[in-house]
């Protein structure tokens, strides 16, 4: 006959063996092993201060989860999907180990505060992981745009050739949209390392257990404030779905230009093997998958921010069983996070820029069409007329088959007595882009300050 439930007091009949099955979640929360290790240590030291358990006892605890623990990183742990979870394995497997010592370890817990512990505690270490996944692409875009400062390409609005910017701020971008999920993240677990240990089940317990002491204990920086929020809420969890929705999808347009700029049509960089793949009926091919992949499981983490929404929005206060359905999608997502920047980072680090292709593309789409107007109007051109003699100026070249900077000087000046000789040099798209050194601006002084303030950023982040 199957072993009672831990549980299983109050009952005399067992549990549907399909139940039982459907019900368990150890096959996948015995990923928290470690954490639930950890919090219990905290536990059995809090509870032994309160007179609970004796120090020979809390030695046979903190004994007994060393040897759990180690059978765990062993491979030798006997995982049980009759003891539900990994909460119940573990204690189970304890008590075993050490006997009596091992049943008071859930004195003044419940597993509902154990949980919201475990799963905040691995939250905030995957957290830290993500940070270092960041830093590393920042660091390689930084990188990357160290040696272009200055190589021009076409800057776009609406994938319309619009105006030459420095390939640096064109990377530079995309380092400081890295940059704030960073900052996300480490806004996010301010909320996470706030320990629910000491609300047991849902109404807090009555044996004087501090829970700024259990907080202590599992290195957080404060406990709940109210007992049926820490054990029911999982925003903490959210927030951290929706950073690493964030991320996705700043990592998923990054390789959307990629994917764009590796096509012979654009021809702008070429892709490093070892993030690219052939096909296997066209010899010519060379295929940004990994690019594709990143963007490709974008929709997997913003899936898993919605299910997880979804699962606690009709929830009634406290713990609800629905609530076990929190861990899947996180597992999922720090999968994909972490594997998704572990490749984008070296991959961006070994694009291979075809500087030429670029400004060869600068000089065919009347990229400085603007410059023209802009000259006009330092001229006192009102700008919506200096906007119309540009183009004019653009549709007359256009017609002819050549760029604006190969009109004759009086076809351009039969368009606007204003123009002069030196209009040519305003027609320079290298002057174009020089110009702009105003802060945040495309020009390469600026775009210096920009990288030597990611540079700084970067070295001031203590090495993880
Ligand atoms: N496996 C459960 C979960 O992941 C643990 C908490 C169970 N608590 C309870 N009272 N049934 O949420």
């Amino acid at each position: 006959m199957a072993e009672k439930k831990m549980w299983g007091g109050r009952f005399e009949g067992s549990v549907d063996p399909v139940f039982e099955e459907f019900s368990q979640s150890v096959s996948f929360d015995r990923e928290l092993a470690l954490v639930d290790i950890a919090g219990s240590r905290a536990h059995a030291r809090v509870i032994h201060r309160a007179g609970i358990l004796s120090v020979e006892e809390l030695a046979a605890v903190l004994g007994g989860l060393d040897a759990v623990e180690r059978e765990i990183r062993e491979g030798e742990f006997v995982w049980r999907q009759d003891m539900e979870d990994v909460h119940m394995n573990v204690e189970h497997r304890l008590t075993e180990l050490i006997g009596d010592a091992g049943k008071k370890l859930h004195t003044g817990r419940s597993r509902n505060d154990q949980v919201a512990l475990d799963f905040r505690l691995y939250t905030a270490e995957r957290l830290e992981a993500w940070h270092k996944g960041l830093k590393d692409m920042i660091a390689a875009l930084a990188e990357q745009a160290e040696k272009h400062v200055d190589t021009m390409l076409p800057g776009c609005t609406h994938l319309q050739p619009a105006q030459p910017v420095s390939l640096a701020q064109h990377l530079l971008a995309y380092a400081w949209m890295f940059r704030r999920d960073f900052d996300r993240i480490s806004d996010c677990l301010e909320r996470v390392r706030v320990s629910p240990l000491g609300a047991a089940a849902l109404a807090g317990n009555t044996l004087g257990l501090d829970p700024a002491e259990s907080a202590r204990e599992v290195g957080f920086i404060r406990s709940f404030a109210n007992s049926m929020d820490a054990v029911s809420d999982r925003d903490f969890a959210l927030e951290a779905l929706f950073t690493a929705s964030l991320v996705m999808m700043h990592l998923s347009r990054l390789c959307e230009e990629v994917i764009l700029w590796a096509s012979p049509r654009f021809g702008f960089v070429g892709l490093p093997d070892a993030y690219a793949t052939g096909s296997s009926i066209m010899p010519q091919k060379k295929n940004p998958d990994a690019a594709e992949l990143i963007r490709g499981k974008t929709g997997r983490v913003y899936g898993a921010l919605v299910g997880l929404l979804t699962v606690l929005k009709g929830l009634p206060l406290t713990y609800n069983r629905d609530l076990q359905e929190d861990k899947e999608p996180f597992f999922d997502t720090d999968r994909t996070v972490s594997a998704s920047l572990a490749v984008a980072a070296p991959m961006v680090a070994m694009l291979d820029f075809r500087t030429e292709r670029m400004s060869r593309a600068v000089g065919e789409g009347f990229l400085n069409a603007t410059e023209l107007a802009d000259y006009l109007a330092a001229r006192g051109v009102p700008f919506r007329e200096a906007h119309e003699v540009s183009g004019k100026a653009v549709a007359l070249a256009e017609s002819r088959g050549v760029r604006l900077e190969e009109l004759e000087l009086s076809q351009l000046q039969g368009l606007s007595p204003h123009i002069e000789a030196d209009v040519f040099t305003a027609l320079d798209y290298a002057t174009a882009v020089a110009r702009r050194n105003a802060p945040g601006g495309t020009g390469p002084e600026a775009v210096r300050a920009q990288l030597d303030e990611l540079c700084r950023w970067l070295k001031a982040q203590t090495p993880s």
